[in-house]
C-alpha cells in the first residue's frame, strides 16, 4: 500500500495518460495497492469536468482492461471506486491563474504530491516553476519526467536545470519505461542472483553482445513528432543504452538508487566515443519504404509523414529522418575490452520482438568430426518481449545409436510457463516506485547527460557528412548494410526471434 497521495497528471487527456498511466494506476488499485485516499488529478486544456473525464477514462478502461483483468472486474465496486478517485482540471500552464488546480488539491496535509509531466518537454520547466509559484511543491513532492528529455546534450541540460531549480535531484524521477519491464529487471537477477554467469561475463569468454529492439508498427499518427527525432534519439540514446548498461555494468554494492545508477553511469562513461570516420564505418541509418508486414501491405515512412502533414506547407518536404539504426559500440573498460556490442532498432521490421543475445566464444577445438570444424557457440538469449524468457543455446548429443552426433539444443525458461502470472506493464511497476519513493529504476541526471554525450557526435557526424538513411522494405530486417556491419566482423545477427 502506498502513502496517501495526489497524482497530478499534466497532459492528463493525452495518449500516454490514456493508454498507459491510467490503466496502470487502475490495475494497481484493483490489487489494493493505492491508498484509500489517493486521488488522480488530470490537468489539460480540454475543458472537461470530472464527470466527463471519468466517462472518458471509463471507456478507455473498458476498451483495454479486459485483456488484463477479465471483463467482470469492470463492473464491480472497485471499478467505480477507481473512477471516483479521478478529477479533471482545465488549465493552461502558461496562465497565471492556477486556482482551478489549487482549489481541487487543497492543503497537502499528510498527502504526498506527485507531478507527472506527460506533456511536451518544452513545458517541463514552466510546469515546475508554475507549480512552485502556486504553492503546490514542498520537499516531499516528486516530479516524474517523461521522455524525450532533450534532443541533444544542451537541451537536456537546459531541461534538467529548469526542473532542478525547483526540485532536488532525489525528488526527480526520469522515466525510461524499458527499466520497468519485468524481463529487463530480470536481467539484474539473472546476472547477480546466479553464480553461474559471473565468471563467464567478460571479454575472456564472451565473443559479442547483440541488442535488438524490433518493432513491426510504423510511426502512424506520430509521424510529425517522430520526424524531428528519429530512431537514435527515440530509442538508442535511452532504451538501448539502458539495456547495454544492465548487461555491461559491474555488480552494484547495493540494489538501490545510488548503487545501480552509479554502475550504469560508469558504463556510459566507458563507451568508446563514436566520432568522424567511426560513425561512417560503424553506424547504419535506414528509413522504411512500403512493404508487407504480416501479409498486409503497409505504406512507407515518407507517405505516412506526408499524410500526417496533409494540407500544411510541409506536406511535400522530403525527410532524412532514420526509422532504423544499427551500430557497433564498444565498452572500453577492463571487463569488456574488444567485445563488440551490436545494437539495432527499427520500425516496420518483420516482427515485434526485443532481445539481448550474449554470444560466448566457441570451443577451442572440436572433437566431433560429424559436426565439421565448427560447433555452434553457446548463446544466451534474453527475450524481453513478447514470449518473455531466457534461452541458453547449447549443444547436446542427438539421441540414437548411430554414434555421437552433436546437435543444437536449447535450455528454455519461459516466464509464462514458469510463473503463470500476467506480467505487469512497465508503468505499473514504475508508478508504484514513484509513490513509494524508490528511484532505482529511474535515470539520474548524470546518466542522461552521459548518454547524450555519447550519442550527440553520431548525430552531428550524420549531419555533417550528409549520411542519408538507406531505404529498407517494410517487413524485412532493415537495410542490407546492417547485415554487412556485423558480417564484416565474421558474425551474424541472430534472426531466429
Ligand atoms: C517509446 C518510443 O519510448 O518506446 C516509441 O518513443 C516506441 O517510438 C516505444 O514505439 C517502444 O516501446 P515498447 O514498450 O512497445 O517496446
Amino acid at each position: 500500500m502506498t502513502d496517501p497521495a495526489d497524482v497530478i497528471v499534466f497532459g492528463g487527456t493525452g495518449d500516454l495518460a490514456m493508454r498507459k498511466l491510467l490503466p496502470a494506476l487502475y490495475l494497481r488499485d484493483l490489487d489494493g495497492q493505492l491508498d484509500g485516499d489517493a486521488r488522480i488529478v488530470a490537468v489539460s486544456r480540454s475543458g472537461l469536468d470530472d464527470a466527463d473525464y471519468r466517462d472518458k477514462v471509463d471507456s478507455e478502461l473498458r476498451r483495454t482492461a479486459p485483456r488484463w483483468t477479465g471483463a467482470d472486474a469492470l463492473d464491480d465496486d472497485r471499478h467505480a471506486a477507481f473512477l471516483r478517485r479521478l478529477h479533471h482540471v482545465t488549465l493552461d500552464v502558461a496562465d497565471d491563474d492556477w486556482s482551478g488546480l489549487t482549489d481541487v488539491l487543497g492543503p497537502a496535509d499528510h498527502r504526498i504530491r506527485v507531478l507527472y509531466l506527460a506533456s511536451a518537454p518544452s513545458l517541463f520547466g514552466r510546469i515546475c516553476t508554475g507549480a512552485a509559484a502556486h504553492g503546490i511543491v514542498d520537499e516531499r513532492t516528486r516530479v516524474v519526467l517523461e521522455k524525450p528529455l532533450g534532443t541533444d546534450l544542451a537541451s537536456a541540460q537546459a531541461i534538467n536545470d529548469e526542473v532542478g531549480s525547483v526540485f532536488a535531484e532525489d525528488q526527480i524521477y526520469r522515466i525510461d519505461h524499458y527499466l520497468g519491464k519485468e524481463t529487463v529487471q530480470n536481467l539484474l537477477v539473472l546476472r547477480f542472483g546466479n553464480s553461474l554467469f559471473e565468471p563467464l561475463w567478460n571479454a575472456g569468454q564472451i565473443d559479442h553482445v547483440q541488442i535488438t529492439v524490433a518493432e513491426s508498427l510504423g510511426v502512424g499518427n506520430r509521424a510529425d513528432y517522430y520526424d524531428g527525432s528519429g530512431a537514435l534519439r527515440d530509442m538508442v540514446q535511452n532504451h538501448l543504452l539502458q539495456l547495454l548498461c544492465l548487461v555491461a555494468m559491474e555488480p552494484p554494492a547495493r540494489i538501490d538508487g545510488e548503487g545501480v545508477r552509479d554502475e550504469k553511469l560508469k558504463v556510459l562513461q566507458s563507451l568508446k566515443p563514436l566520432t568522424g570516420p567511426d560513425v561512417v564505418r560503424d553506424t547504419v541509418r535506414g528509413q522504411y519504404t512500403e512493404g508487407l508486414v504480416d501479409g498486409e501491405a503497409v505504406p512507407g515512412y515518407a507517405t505516412e509523414l506526408a499524410e500526417s502533414r496533409a494540407g500544411t506547407p510541409r506536406e511535400k518536404d522530403a525527410s532524412s529522418t532514420e526509422t532504423f539504426v544499427a551500430l557497433r559500440a564498444e565498452v572500453a573498460n577492463w571487463r569488456w575490452a574488444g567485445v563488440p556490442f551490436y545494437l539495432r532498432t527499427g520500425k516496420r521490421l518483420a516482427r515485434h520482438a526485443s532481445e539481448i543475445v550474449v554470444q560466448f566464444k566457441p570451443v577451442p577445438h572440436s572433437i566431433f568430426p560429424a559436426f565439421g570444424e565448427q560447433i555452434p557457440p553457446n548463446r544466451l538469449v534474453l527475450r524481453l518481449q513478447p514470449d518473455e524468457g531466457v534461452r541458453l543455446h547449447m549443444t547436446a548429443k542427438a539421441p540414437g545409436p548411430g554414434g555421437i552426433r552433436p546437435h543444437p539444443a536449447p535450455l528454455d525458461l519461459s516466464f509464462a510457463r514458469t510463473f503463470g502470472d500476467r506480467l505487469p506493464d512497465a508503468y505499473e511497476r514504475l508508478l508504484m516506485d514513484v509513490l513509494r519513493g524508490n528511484p532505482t529504476l529511474f535515470m539520474r541526471r548524470d546518466e542522461i547527460e552521459a548518454a547524450w554525450r555519447w550519442a550527440e557526435p553520431v548525430l552531428r557526424t550524420w549531419e555533417e557528412t550528409n549520411q542519408l538513411p538507406r531505404p529498407y522494405s517494410a517487413g524485412g530486417h532493415g537495410p542490407s548494410a546492417s547485415a554487412r556491419l556485423i558480417e564484416r566482423d565474421g558474425r551474424a545477427w541472430h534472426e531466429d526471434y
